[in-house]
């Protein structure tokens, strides 16, 4: 099996080489603040249906535009309000994705056949550069097979898509560790389709009134399936912190706990502790990092502990969820 070449993306060479493969309807896997993106030109329907067969992505799942600059916002979305641009200026650039009426050139492969269009503008240097150096917008879900967790760094992306994708830039781990934020904007009101670390608080804060969408409605974001971001080891999210996972006789089964408290007098063989101190933006950085390694370990049982679902607490306890759901 070919492996993707990985290269620092440190390097200004590394850079000018991916944009050009991008340029040329290439894939190139790159990093942001929230975890590594699958990128390809979101203008070429070519390059965009790559992207959807690398990771094995069904069609009805619509992907994120990357941009660097507002101005680029004009050929994707040209109908923003003095709403919208209230968020960007206090979010933009970061992990804040915002769902927007589309242009008629965004190809409808990138929409999923919808009239909205969902765009972000990282602030991640590397993906700023490579945006910037590419010169047109980047379409990028995150890097891995459909359905898996999310990579934070870039051996996750070589262990998943690397004989799948043409180029990838390592920039280190990635400092946010879930998925931006995602409010629709092309309602009445605007409404939260997924949890990220720009919280609900922080958006009511900047336009008042934020629906929530309930994850059952699987419509309104089309790939917020129920199941997602999942470990093969078998997950329970436990009721209460500090509960004790009930691990049955002879059954090798993983704790990840929040805290270094959560780890005392466990009956678990293994344990991650996503914050000794119980920080949640601690915990979120190492979330998907710490799965991997859980479930590397082909464990019997994973048991999770909760967290409070505020704040980025919110996000942490959806992608937890969304692992523990059974398979439909
Ligand atoms: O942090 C992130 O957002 C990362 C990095 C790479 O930027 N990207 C990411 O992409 O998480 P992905 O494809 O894994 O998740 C995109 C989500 C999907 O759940 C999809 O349903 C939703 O965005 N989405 C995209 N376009 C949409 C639209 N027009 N309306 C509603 N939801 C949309
Ligand atoms: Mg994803």
């Amino acid at each position: 099996m070919a492996s993707a070449t990985v290269l620092p993306a440190s390097a200004p060479e590394s850079i000018r080489l991916a944009a050009g493969i991008i340029r040329n309807g290439g894939l190139v896997a790159f990093p942001t603040e929230t975890v590594y993106g699958l990128g390809g030109d979101a203008l070429n329907p070519d390059a965009v249906a790559r992207i959807f067969e690398a990771k094995q992505r069904p069609h009805f799942d619509p992907l994120i535009v990357h941009i660097a600059d507002e101005a680029a916002l004009e050929a994707l979305a040209p109908l923003v309000s003095a709403r919208d641009r209230r968020l960007m200026e206090a979010f933009w650039p970061g992990p804040l994705t915002l769902v927007l009426p589309k242009h008629a050139r965004v190809p409808d492969l990138v929409t999923a056949g919808l009239p909205t269009v969902a765009v972000r503008m990282p602030s991640h240097p590397v993906a700023q550069a490579l945006i910037r150096e590419a010169g047109v917008p980047i379409a990028a879900p995150s890097a891995n097979p459909f359905g898996c967790v999310s990579p934070t760094c870039a051996e996750h992306v070589r262990e998943g898509l690397g004989d799948r994708v043409d180029l990838i830039l390592d920039g280190g781990p990635c400092l946010i560790g879930v998925e931006s934020t995602i409010v629709s904007m092309a309602g009445t009101w605007p409404e939260l389709l997924r949890p990220g670390q720009v919280t609900l608080a922080e958006l009511r804060n900047i336009v008042g009134p934020v629906l929530r969408t309930d994850g059952s409605q699987a419509t309104a974001a089309p790939g917020q399936l129920p199941r997602h971001y999942a470990t093969r080891t078998p997950m329970t999210v436990l009721a209460a912190p500090g509960y004790r996972p009930p691990v049955q006789d002879g059954e090798r089964a993983g704790l990840l706990a929040m805290s270094a408290r959560g780890q005392r007098d466990t009956p678990c063989c293994a344990v991650e502790v996503l914050s000794p101190s119980g920080d949640l933006r601690e915990a979120a950085r190492n979330l998907f990092a710490a799965l991997r390694r859980l479930d590397a370990l082909a464990l019997d049982r994973l048991y999770a502990e909760p967290c409070e679902e505020r704040g980025l607490g919110l996000a942490i306890m959806d992608r937890l969820r969304r692992c523990a759901a059974p398979l439909t």
